[in-house]
């Protein structure tokens, strides 16, 4: 079966809503809007609602950097799973490492946001990956199949088909060294295999893998190539339009 693949830029903390907006459009006149892709963009929090004005009506779709697990109360600073639906967000990034590594994100809090955003109509892209001392000490395959099952605890294997898994070694994040292509397909086919023993084979054959960590418009291509890349998530590269439409681009050969 041939999965639809999923390009998602990360802004991460950049952007005014003036900028942000300026790049949708930019991002939006480039797209050729083609079915075999599908492409989402997660502004900061205060950009989320122009930005999903911006977006209406064009391929591009809305998707958030976080979220609390609560539907509302208490939580000073949080912004939960309803209020992302209301101003048009489709797709939740969670778990990324910069959240686990300076934000105290744990395996439980990642279980309990993919919970709240599935509640809320919102699709999951839980973000899992090693260290380098992990990788060097041949535990990358142990951590990332820890993050899975522990950010996925608990789905149904129907639910569990709405979820997308993005790997994203931490040695790779914002430092231009990116995982080789067989780096890449090994870690996602060993996340394939286990989505297959967590909800079977149909689960498994639906969930996009989504590679992260210093993809460019040179590298895009080539590692989508892979059988089991289904996609990116793109930080860096995500802030210029001319980079971010290469790399869609580089989905589509
Ligand atoms: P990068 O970030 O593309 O700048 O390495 C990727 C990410 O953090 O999702």
């Amino acid at each position: 079966m041939a999965r639809q693949k999923f390009i998602c830029g990360n802004w991460k903390m950049h952007k005014t809503v003036a900028e942000a907006t300026a790049l949708v459009k930019e991002l939006a006149d480039g797209l050729a809007g083609d079915a075999r892709v599908q492409v989402a963009v997660a502004p900061t929090f205060t950009a989320l609602a122009a930005v999903g004005a911006a977006v209406r009506g064009t391929p591009l779709e809305l998707a958030a950097q976080d979220v609390h697990w609560e539907v509302q109360g208490a939580f000073t600073g949080e912004v939960s799973a309803p209020m992302l639906a209301d101003v048009g967000v489709r797709h939740g990034i969670v778990g990324h490492s910069e959240r686990r590594q300076l934000f105290g994100e744990t395996d439980e809090t990642v279980r309990r946001k993919v919970g709240a955003l599935l509640a809320a109509g919102i699709r999951p892209i839980v973000c899992v990956g090693e260290l380098l001392a992990e990788r060097e000490a041949g535990r990358t395959l142990e951590v990332v199949s820890r993050q899975v099952r522990g950010g996925l605890a608990g789905l149904s294997p129907d639910v569990l088909m709405a979820v997308t898994v993005a790997y994203e070694p931490v040695w790779a994040i914002g430092t231009g060294k990116t995982a080789t292509t067989a780096q890449a397909q090994e870690v996602h086919a060993s996340i394939r295999a286990l989505l297959r023993e967590l909800g079977g084979a149909p689960a498994a054959d639906a969930v996009r893998i989504q590679y992260g960590g210093s993809v460019k418009p040179e590298n895009a291509a080539e590692l989508l190539s892979q059988p089991d890349v289904d996609g990116a998530l793109v930080g860096g590269a995500s802030l210029k339009a001319k980079d971010f439409l290469a790399i869609v681009k580089g989905a589509l050969r």
